[in-house]
């Protein structure tokens, strides 16, 4: 009996060893931890439970045969962050490089499985180079079965990827699919192509980091929605995310003990919004002091900065921020903030996470480039996205809402269950300068009618009083109040209920 024990434990040790210490030396080397030390790093200590260690791969091509190590690449099971329930998988890159086998599928897919059938989240954590080369269309079917699953989970479990290292082909595609994807700066990238296949087809000369590290894909191509700067910072910030979400489309966020007075008077607030209707201020500083404790996870920090979208609390439960930032393009709407907020908005919407929506926006992005990119269609995902929510939708309008804008952010008119402004708002079709040169365009050789016409316009519309007496607005607030008004509003529709018509799936426009 002791025999039998003893090898089993000497089984768990090889399985635990991966690829070999020397591998797990050079990953160490590299400022990479190895796959069971990030899950360590990931979960409540002790709480992992291991699936298929000993899975290994059934080639028997190019000498595979001779080298099986056991785990095949991936380890897989469920445990715990703060206390609640997740499923994981980690890539071991010290094994033919993390690649997918048709095996290493079968144990993402039978943890992605479990995830759907026992309503948790599924993290994976992503270090591989792609499909394995020596098992062909094996490793490309086994890609595919992690795809269709992350097709059927998505909108039923919160799905989070954390690219660990080189990430190339199948490897970016699963990825790409899920909810959040965050990178670690400078020793993660994606691509579906590497720089020699870019450079052999179109002639570029790119270095990984160019072509798919973390700041591309954090600035440029909004793959991703996050960087950290190294593995244990990662591991830090998903269990920080986890926290905010359900663990599925049929429960509630959790909600956290919170030591912030609900009715917090924020005199500053009453001074947020400048003299000058066209100078900036920073919409953050809103943000931070309405959300309890100030805590704010951001999603996207670095890309499309006119608009901010991010997790906060109120009164302990998690809401959705969508913001404009009157800092970047003086906060219009354009292509990548549309794209940006649309996403953020369905994953608000398909996990039943409330959504409040801070308003100072000038109207859409003028301009060729703009047209040409389809703005029209992009735009249009953020219109949709809002008006196809059922969540409790609350708004505060506190300088800004011109035009095509005021309808799209979460405007009464797409349902908005409470919509507040400030006093300073300025609801209207335009600026009083562009309404004036379009309607007296007879007038505008004369300096002195045209300054009367512009006082007129901002006189009637540079205010939230016309949108109250219509009941666009609710209610005009104190900028003081806010907290103490929109806790008070998300608390009395705890019990919304709205459904939309039935259909198979709506046709978003993509
Ligand atoms: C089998 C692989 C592998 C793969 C790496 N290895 N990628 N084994 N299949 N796809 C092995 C290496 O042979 C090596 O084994 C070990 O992993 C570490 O790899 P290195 O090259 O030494 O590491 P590094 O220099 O850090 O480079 C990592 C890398 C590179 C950038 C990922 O290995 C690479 O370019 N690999 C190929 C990537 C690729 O083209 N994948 C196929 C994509 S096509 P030893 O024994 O020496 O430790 C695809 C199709 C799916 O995925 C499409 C579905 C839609």
């Amino acid at each position: 009996m002791k025999d039998i024990l003893q090898e089993l434990e000497h089984r768990r040790e090889e399985a635990r060893l991966g690829g070999g210490q020397k591998r797990i030396d050079s990953q160490h080397a590299k400022g990479k931890l190895t796959a069971r030390e990030r899950i360590d790093l990931l979960l409540d200590e002790d709480s992992f439970e291991e699936f298929d260690m000993f899975k290994t791969h059934r080639c028997t091509d190019f000498g595979m045969e001779k080298s099986k190590p056991r785990g095949d690449g991936v380890v897989t099971g469920w445990g715990t962050i703060n206390g609640r329930m997740v499923y994981v998988f980690s890539q071991d890159f010290t094994v033919f490089g993390g690649s997918l086998s048709e095996t290493h599928a079968e144990k993402i897919c039978k943890i992605m499985d479990m995830a759907m059938q026992n309503g948790a989240p599924v993290i994976g954590i992503n270090d591989s180079g792609g499909a394995r080369i020596q098992e062909g269309v094996a490793s490309l079917a086994g890609y595919a079965e992690v795809f269709q699953r992350n097709i059927m989970a998505s909108g039923v479990v919160p799905q989070i990827s954390v690219i660990m290292g080189p990430c190339a082909g199948g490897a970016v595609y699963s990825p790409a699919m899920t909810d959040f994807i965050f990178m670690v700066k400078d020793s993660s990238y994606m691509f579906v192509t590497g720089p020699d296949v870019v450079k052999t087809v179109t002639n570029e000369v790119v270095t990984a980091e160019e072509l798919g590290g973390a700041s591309t894909h954090t600035k440029k191509s909004s793959v991703a929605d996050g960087a950290f700067e190294n593995d244990v910072e990662a591991m830090a910030e998903v269990r920080r995310l986890v926290d905010f979400l359900p663990l599925n489309n049929r429960e509630k966020p959790p909600v956290r003990p919170f030591f912030d007075d609900v009715a917090r008077v924020e005199e500053s607030l009453d001074t947020l919004i400048p003299d000058n209707p066209n100078s900036p201020y920073d919409m953050k500083e809103l943000i931070y002091k309405l959300g309890d404790e100030g805590d704010f996870y951001e999603i996207q920090e670095d890309y499309a900065k006119n608009i901010i979208t991010g997790f906060m609390r109120l009164e302990g439960q998690t809401v959705g921020v969508v913001a404009n930032q009157p800092m970047v393009l003086a906060g219009c709407l354009d292509i990548d903030s549309s794209r940006k907020a649309a996403r953020f908005v369905r994953f608000c919407d398909a996990f039943e996470i409330p959504i409040l929506t801070l308003v100072d926006v000038p109207g859409f992005l003028p301009g060729t480039s703009q047209e040409y990119g389809g703005v029209i269609k992009h735009g249009a995902k953020l219109l949709f996205a809002y008006g196809e929510a059922t969540v409790p939708k609350v708004t505060v309008i506190t300088r800004k809402a011109y035009g095509g804008a005021y309808d799209v952010m979460a405007s009464k008119h797409l349902r908005g269950d409470f919509n507040y402004a400030w006093p300073t708002a300025e609801i209207a079709v335009m600026g009083a300068k562009g309404a004036t040169e379009i309607i007296h365009r007879a007038d505008l050789g004369d300096a002195d009618k045209i300054a009367a016409h512009t006082k007129d316009y901002e006189d009637r519309f540079a205010n939230p009083f016309v949108a109250a007496e219509r009941g666009f607005i609710d209610e005009v607030i104190q900028p003081r109040s806010t907290r103490k008004r929109i806790c008070r509003a998300f608390a009395s529709l705890r019990g919304k209920k709205l459904q939309n018509p039935w259909k198979k799936h709506d046709n978003i426009p993509l």
